[in-house]
């Protein structure tokens, strides 16, 4: 109690100096300073070095964080927070199940999702049901940079799927749609506490014909969906070093990514 209400002192002297409106719930002027928080932990006005900014980032994060827990909020993950968790994970709990229901949320926010020319061509199928989910899983294949593994064992496959399919009388060019609709359900997926993996190397020919698509619909890709089991950590990837992900001792997977300076090209201030 003490603590919150030393939080609330702080917090109140802040919002004046701020010049808060006053009519702002007290909710969103947490927010507000926990944004505040966040953005003096990121400012590239500060003139320390990175090791430095990544304790400071540290525990920015530890104090919104807490403010969170004390007065109740949900925990709200920033936009990075999200992309970072949003991994591609291959090994699940397999016994939590996904609804029916939240696979059709997630999908709600791919149709909200920008369209090239506004043209929709997008459909879904989902699968909430495991004698569909054991089919579907025949027709797919599993981090070909891991030759020695077949895939998620029996008990640590997907819970769910969302099929991305394309209605080629619409169009037949779809731009970056599914790449777009596809993040967003990800994103949406990690929100939910799931998480998932998009999976391109799909028998389509087999897959089409378990769903019955009739001929105007083509299988774009396949979202594999579940409560995550597995640890997957991120790596820097050098100039030349070798990008394929790999798994370490402790069978996490190990993700390289390329250095933010190395693809930016070209900056103009
Ligand atoms: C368009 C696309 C297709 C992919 N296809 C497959 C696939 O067929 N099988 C698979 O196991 N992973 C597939 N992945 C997952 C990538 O291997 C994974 O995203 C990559 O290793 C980076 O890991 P990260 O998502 O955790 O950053 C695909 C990812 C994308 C974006």
């Amino acid at each position: 109690m003490q603590v919150r209400v030393l939080f609330w002192a702080h917090f109140e002297t802040f919002a004046k100096q701020k010049n808060c409106h006053s009519e702002r719930s007290e909710e969103s002027q947490i927010r507000s300073f926990i944004l505040v928080i966040d953005r003096f932990a990121n400012a590239k006005l500060l003139r320390t070095s990175y090791t430095r900014k990544k304790s400071i980032n540290k525990f920015a994060n530890l104090i919104s964080f807490a403010i969170q827990k004390i007065y109740l909020i949900p925990y709200t993950m920033t936009i990075k927070e999200l992309i970072l968790k949003t991994r591609c994970y291959r090994r699940f709990y397999e016994d939590v199940t996904i609804t029916s229901q939240t696979l059709t949320e997630l999908v709600d926010l791919a149709r909200l999702t920008s369209s090239a020319k506004n043209m929709q061509p997008l459909r879904y199928v989902i699968s909430a049901n495991r004698e569909m989910n054991t089919k579907i899983f025949k027709t797919l294949a599993w981090a070909g940079y891991l030759p020695d593994w077949d895939g998620p064992a029996e008990g640590e496959r997907p819970a769910g799927y969302i099929i991305v399919l394309r209605d080629n009388t619409i169009t037949e060019n779809n731009y970056c749609d599914h790449g777009l609709a596809t993040q967003s359900i990800m994103l949406g997926a990690t929100e939910k506490g799931f998480g998932g993996c998009v999976i391109a190397a799909i028998n389509k020919q087999e897959l089409s014909r378990l769903l019955n698509l009739p001929q105007n619909l083509e299988i774009l890709l396949v979202l594999a969906l579940g409560k995550p089991k597995e640890t997957v950590i991120l790596d820097v990837l050098e100039e030349n070093g070798d990008h394929k992900y790999w798994r370490d001792k402790d069978n996490n997977q190990r993700v390289p990514k390329r250095k933010l300076e190395n693809i930016i090209l070209q900056s103009f201030d």
